[in-house]
């Protein structure tokens, strides 16, 4: 029986709710392949800074340390400004464990309507990679004048070709993974960052040139929203910047459904520190407390945990079971027009486990 220690922060709103759905299916799955987890579970979040005025304290990054990986649901609440919830919490982890890689999966399973009426299920199977540690949002930057009325803001986007390298060789290697349409489009926007994305476009040839095999493309921002709506069917593995891909994989997540199905991981792919899941969503301060959100996105994003933590057989009947589940269509959240609880579609993937 191999012991794998997962350090849990279901964080706010329907974080707390995803989470537990999460766990179950991880133990469920876990039984059949003499796994066992012991869950580490971290309070910290919004209700931790009413209290101490932090997000989390100030030795967590030593405590998630030793853990195998960390599982996270959401952070941000209506109360605290999202500036303060996400560098109190999110993007230190990020950065503290170098987990560079963002990849946000979205696939559009059969039995799934998406709102563009073209494509049909399985049509649409790409990843967005993001750089997760620099660029845009690098806290580099300052107020003068401060809430005087000739108040200036600095705000300093940090592009190295280190990062932007290692990014980039990591969307190639995952098209060879995949092996599925081999092509990686690289987001740009260097006809008006003349310098960061300069340095963008240069290093993508340099890595593309090391990669005859894969086929490319560099697009700028705003024609890549247009063609994930356009064309959304030619994309396989599309590597961009922290916040272009950030705006990208939200509607890379709504053409394949629901905010509700779109996972993700931060990897190191180097393994010296834990990576950390959770699903793209945010607190969803809108539905919270209903017991209405739809769990999927975290349960895949435990699916992909299983898959980093080498236990690939295991992760590949989680997304089976969720396919199921939607393919079936009887069992659903109302973000995808059903009238089931987040605990019933829970169970419902745990049905299809067994
Ligand atoms: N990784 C994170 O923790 C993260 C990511 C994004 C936003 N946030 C924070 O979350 C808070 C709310 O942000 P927002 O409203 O812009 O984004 P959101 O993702 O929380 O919600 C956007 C919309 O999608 C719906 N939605 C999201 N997830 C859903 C699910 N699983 N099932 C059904 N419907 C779902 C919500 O009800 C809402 O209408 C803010 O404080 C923001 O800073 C956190």
């Amino acid at each position: 029986m191999k012991t794998l220690t997962i350090a849990v922060i279901a964080g706010d709103g329907v974080g707390t709710e995803v989470i537990p759905q999460a766990k179950r299916v991880l133990e469920k799955v876990g039984h059949k392949h003499e796994l066992s987890f012991v869950f580490e579970d971290f309070d910290w979040g919004a209700e931790h800074f009413f209290r101490w005025g932090q997000m989390m304290p100030a030795g967590a990054i030593d405590l998630l340390q030793p853990c195998d990986a960390i599982l996270l649901g959401a952070v941000g609440h209506p109360k605290i400004p999202d500036h303060t919830t996400l560098n109190g919490l999110l993007l230190p982890i990020r950065r503290a464990f170098d987990q560079y890689a963002n990849v946000r999966p979205a696939y559009l399973y059969p039995g799934v309507a998406s709102p563009l009426s073209r494509p049909k299920g399985g049509d649409i199977d790409l990843v967005v990679v993001r750089e997760n540690t620099e660029g845009e949002y690098a806290p580099v930057g300052g107020f003068v004048y401060r809430y005087q009325p000739e108040e200036v803001a600095i705000q300093t986007s940090v592009f190295t070709r280190r990062g932007c390298e290692r990014i980039m060789r990591f969307a190639f290697e995952i098209a060879r993974q995949r092996d599925r349409k081999r092509r990686v489009a690289s987001i740009t926007k260097s006809n008006a960052q003349g310098y960061s994305m300069v340095l963008w476009d240069r290093t993508f040839q340099d890595v593309a040139a090391d990669y005859p095999d894969i086929e490319t493309e560099s697009l700028l921002v705003d024609a890549a929203a247009m063609n994930f709506i356009r064309r959304p069917e030619s994309f396989d593995v599309v590597v961009g910047s922290n916040l272009f891909s950030d705006i990208l994989s939200d509607i890379s997540a709504i053409i394949v459904g629901s905010m509700g199905l779109a996972a993700s991981a931060n990897l190191d792919p180097s393994r010296r520190f834990p990576s950390m899941f959770e699903p793209v969503h945010g607190s969803a301060p809108d539905i919270a407390g209903k017991g209405i959100v739809n769990p999927l996105a975290t349960i895949l994003s435990a699916g992909m945990m299983l898959d980093h933590l080498g236990v690939a057989d295991a992760a590949r009947e989680v997304q089976a079971a969720v396919a199921a589940v939607l393919a079936d269509g009887k069992v659903r959240t109302p973000d995808l027009g059903g009238k089931s609880s987040t605990e019933e579609v829970g169970t419902a993937v745990l049905e299809k486990l067994a």
